[in-house]
């Protein structure tokens, strides 16, 4: 008997753009037909929409999710000679981000269940020269803000929460942005808010510190002809067009996503070799990845072969950890504090099925059943 192989990508960009494509190419003819295109009317309301969605004061639109979290440690004055805490299995650029900025990053493990940083290990990295803390939302899931913010508020240290995978996510009891100084977001193609590009934006309620980044971000200046140290790194109106009409729509996309994972985590519950996500009690997990762990570590690339052989195009979120990736300036003092072996066996376990609103019911039974397959001895 043939068997026949589906064939199940890993991002829902076209047809989220086909199910949504007269509001957005309605906002992108109405950028265009404004002849305003950079730090225009479009991303002023994108901007008003956003700081709302969020319940906060201000939205500062930015080109990419890394620069709002290193123009965030320049408005807040963190730069040479300061201390960065954050942890090392995210992506690359929430470290490389405290770099641009000049200063260090120090990292300290996750926790082994939501991979999220560990708030117990935190404390033992703070020195004299620590100015902040970025947690990182990881896979859609927040951090513990509470215990972070604590440790934070005893040590007089400012908090960055690094939000390009978990907008719309929420803690119990809390809000993404209310126990920080400053939220990034990232709207880079594949984010769940996601523009046809890159794009970024800084959340605070601290006047001072989006004042600052709007002038950072574009050339130092926030008056014509009058400038003084500064970048550019301004979000489209465009982008922004594409992001208000994705806006609306976000929550929606969001709870779908959390049904596919509970529809994931009911059928592979059964699964002896593989660990799936823990989602904290109370806490609204979005999903942005659906990241499951072999038990044995031995068998993360044997599975992973096995899904990609049969048309499933699951990847790994991340395999190498910041700590041993080369690339980074350790001779900068980068450095860990203590042993990293949830972050390490979670770069050596991790897959990433996938994961968006526009899946359907085949192809995530379809996921499960060759992820039982495997697990019953089809290796
Ligand atoms: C955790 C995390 N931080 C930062 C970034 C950087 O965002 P961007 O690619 O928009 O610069 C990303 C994604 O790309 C990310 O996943």
């Amino acid at each position: 008997m043939t068997q026949v192989i589906m064939q199940v990508g890993f991002y829902g960009h076209i047809r989220q753009y086909h199910n949504i494509q007269s509001e957005i190419d309605a906002n992108i003819r109405r950028v265009l037909e404004s002849g305003e295109y950079v730090q225009g009317p479009m991303l002023k309301q994108f901007e008003q929409e956003l700081a709302a969605f969020h319940g906060m004061a201000h939205a500062a639109g930015t080109g990419n999710g890394t620069d709002a979290i290193w123009l965030a440690l320049m408005a807040m004055g963190i730069g040479a000679g300061d201390e960065v805490i954050t942890h090392p299995n995210t992506f690359f650029a929430t470290a490389e981000a405290i770099w641009i900025a000049g200063a260090t990053a120090v990292f300290v493990d996750c926790d082994p269940r939501t991979k999220c940083i560990d708030p117990q290990k935190i404390e033992a990295a703070i020195t004299s020269k620590t100015k902040a803390i970025i947690p990182v939302h990881l896979y859609g899931q927040c951090a513990d803000m509470p215990a972070i913010r604590k440790t934070a508020d005893a040590h007089r240290l400012r908090v960055i929460e690094d939000n390009a995978q978990a907008i719309d996510a929420a803690g119990d009891g809390f809000r993404i942005g209310q126990l920080s100084d400053a939220t990034s977001v990232s709207f880079i193609a594949q984010k769940n808010l996601g523009t046809f590009g890159d794009g970024g934006a800084l959340l605070t309620n601290d006047a001072n510190i989006d004042a600052r980044v709007r002038k950072l971000r574009n050339h130092g200046s926030n008056q014509r002809n009058v400038h003084s140290f500064g970048f550019n790194s301004r979000l489209d109106d465009l982008h922004a067009g594409v992001l208000s009409a994705k806006l609306k729509h976000i929550h929606a996309w969001n709870d779908q996503r959390i049904k596919w994972a509970a529809t994931y985590t009911e059928g592979l519950k059964g699964a002896t070799h593989v660990a799936l996500p823990h989602v904290r009690p109370g806490y609204r997990h979005v999903f942005h990845l659906y990241v499951i762990e072999t038990k044995n570590t031995a068998h993360r690339d044997p599975l992973l072969d096995f899904l990609v052989k049969n048309g499933i195009d699951a990847k790994t979120h991340y395999s190498i950890p910041i700590h041993k990736q080369d690339g980074y300036p350790w001779g900068k003092g980068a450095r860990t504090v203590g042993a990293m072996p949830n972050a390490e066996r979670n770069a050596a376990s991790c897959i990433s099925l996938p994961m968006y609103p526009e899946l359907t019911t085949a192809e995530v039974d379809y996921v499960v059943a060759k992820v039982l397959e495997w697990d019953k001895g089809a290796r």
